[in-house]
């Protein structure tokens, strides 16, 4: 006999016992390794949803952007570059000035660069004092040297700076710059108070030790040993092993080749069986990504007449890997921010969005106006359009061979910016979190427990028996 299997909309989580408010509720959870996100969300690596822009601003709210792979090895690694680059708050190479220098020279690089602060450097780049606006207010005599005027012996960070150390020195301090230097007092780095302000304005933002936004590039069993190092040099925070059919041996051989050459964290997928999940974690994965099929421009269960309903892949999936204490991404499938509570209530760490990212602002593909409405191009990376781009590899589909597509090409509805879509979807789980009295994603995860639903539950369940006549953010058919 077989199994039944169920995708989201066959259940619904039971309510729970609640002393806890939404608001309350904590959506941090371990992507990978030592990766942890804010919010539970990855954007797909689909070349409708995620380049640089879409991963940028997902990642100032808190989730991470897996940047796709329709694009050269040398454009996606220059993409996770500018991610990386975004926040910037240690600035690698700071303008400053020699301790030999007059006032005079202080002012003119000040007024060059139009900064308002310079270290001050000795002999082998060795830091002997930081000369700010300050130091400068009461100074008449520009030929005086820069080292009678200068602040000596100031504030540092030493080594690798995290956020929270930068934020308590210039705190107690009241400074405005702070420089970086090695174990030998030597400049690596500068930190300036406006840079910090940036970090405080998203204070939600997923971030590396370093405080650069996180950020992940999809790579294929063919093109790894081309792109890997080119990602390690822009520092990416984990690679996505970006196939159709994860439980195969050139996948389990590439996730144990990045492993071992690269030392980079690596999401391996896609499964959707107990078996697959197991193989891909005794390759190395350190997180595994489910689904064959459920996404909405998916035609792969129609085409191949292969796959397995979300809801129940992904509870497989969970109790096989929680063996392991492996991280498992729920991808595809998700219509609403509820769907995100039940695949993390099965047992996923976190979901993987590519339809309901397509038609934000910050998504790469196109605009149409289409009956007076604006819509956003859509495609699966399956789809014949996406393959005649370079997508072949992830069907298994050779060069020469006439593509058979897996997905389909589309649109859907302009959403607007992602920050205030991205906060219907998380208070939607937060909601969630709170009618099952689960504060943290550790509990939700733990909670499993679910009621089957009818056809007339599902109907029940959504908006019927009326007109909508206003249209809400976080609701729509299409
Ligand atoms: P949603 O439901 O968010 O799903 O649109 C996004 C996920 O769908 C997968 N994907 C495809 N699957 N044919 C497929 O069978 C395709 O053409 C295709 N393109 C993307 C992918 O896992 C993505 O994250």
């Amino acid at each position: 006999m077989f199994e039944e299997a169920l995708s989201y909309d066959d259940v619904l989580l039971l309510p729970g016992y609640s002393d806890i408010l939404p608001k309350d509720c904590e959506v941090k959870t371990l992507l990978c390794a030592d990766i942890t996100l804010n919010a539970p969300i990855l954007s797909a690596a689909m070349d409708t949803v995620t380049e640089e822009k879409l991963a940028i601003a997902i990642a100032l709210e808190g989730g991470a952007g897996v940047i796709h792979r329709n694009l050269s090895p040398e454009d996606q690694a220059q993409q996770v570059a500018k991610v990386k680059r975004y926040l910037n708050w240690v600035i690698d190479s700071p303008v400053s000035v020699e301790e030999d220098a007059s006032v005079r020279d202080v002012k003119a690089l000040m007024n060059k660069f139009r900064v308002s602060g310079l270290p001050v450097l000795g002999s082998d780049n060795r830091l002997v004092g930081i000369i700010t606006g300050r130091d400068l207010r009461f100074c008449r005599n520009d030929s005086l040297s820069v080292t009678d005027v200068m602040t000596k012996d100031p504030i540092v960070e030493q080594g690798e700076p995290t956020v929270s150390s930068a934020r308590e020195k210039f705190d107690r301090h009241r400074i405005e710059k702070l420089p970086v230097v090695d174990t030998e007092g030597r400049l690596t780095g500068l930190i300036t108070v406006k840079d910090m302000e940036k970090h405080d304005k998203f204070p939600m933002a997923a971030m590396d030790k370093g405080g650069r936004l996180i950020v992940g590039a999809a790579v294929s069993p063919q093109d790894y040993q081309v792109r890997m190092p080119l990602l390690k040099n822009v520092k990416v925070d984990f690679v996505v092993l970006d196939t159709a059919h994860g439980d195969t041996k050139n996948v389990m051989e590439a996730v144990a080749g990045i492993k071992k050459q690269f030392d980079v964290p690596v999401i391996g997928g896609n499964v959707a069986s107990k078996e697959g999940t197991r193989r891909l974690i005794e390759a190395g994965a350190d997180a595994v990504k489910v689904g064959i099929g459920p996404g909405s421009i998916c035609t792969t269960r129609v085409v191949a007449g292969v796959g397995v309903p979300q809801f129940t892949a992904v509870w497989n999936c969970a109790e096989e890997a929680s063996k392991s204490n492996i991280p498992i991404i729920a991808d595809g499938g998700i219509k609403f921010s509820g769907d995100i509570t039940k695949a993390i209530g099965a047992g996923a760490n976190m979901v993987m969005i590519g339809n309901l990212f397509a038609g934000l602002k910050e998504a790469p593909g196109n605009e149409i106006i289409f009956d007076g409405r604006i819509y956003k191009e859509y495609r699966g990376m399956g789809s014949l359009g996406a393959l005649n781009e370079g997508a072949r590899d992830r069907y298994q589909i050779g060069k020469d061979e006439t593509p058979v597509p897996e997905g389909i090409e589309g649109r859907v509805p302009y959403k607007g910016e992602l920050r205030s879509y991205l906060h219907q979807l998380v208070s939607g789980l937060r909601k969630g979190m709170g009618y099952c009295g689960c504060k943290t994603i550790a509990e939700l995860k733990q909670y499993r427990n679910f009621v089957r639903i009818t056809a007339a539950g599902l109907r029940e369940s959504h908006a019927h028996d009326v007109t909508i006549t206003q249209e809400a953010p976080n609701y729509s058919r299409v």
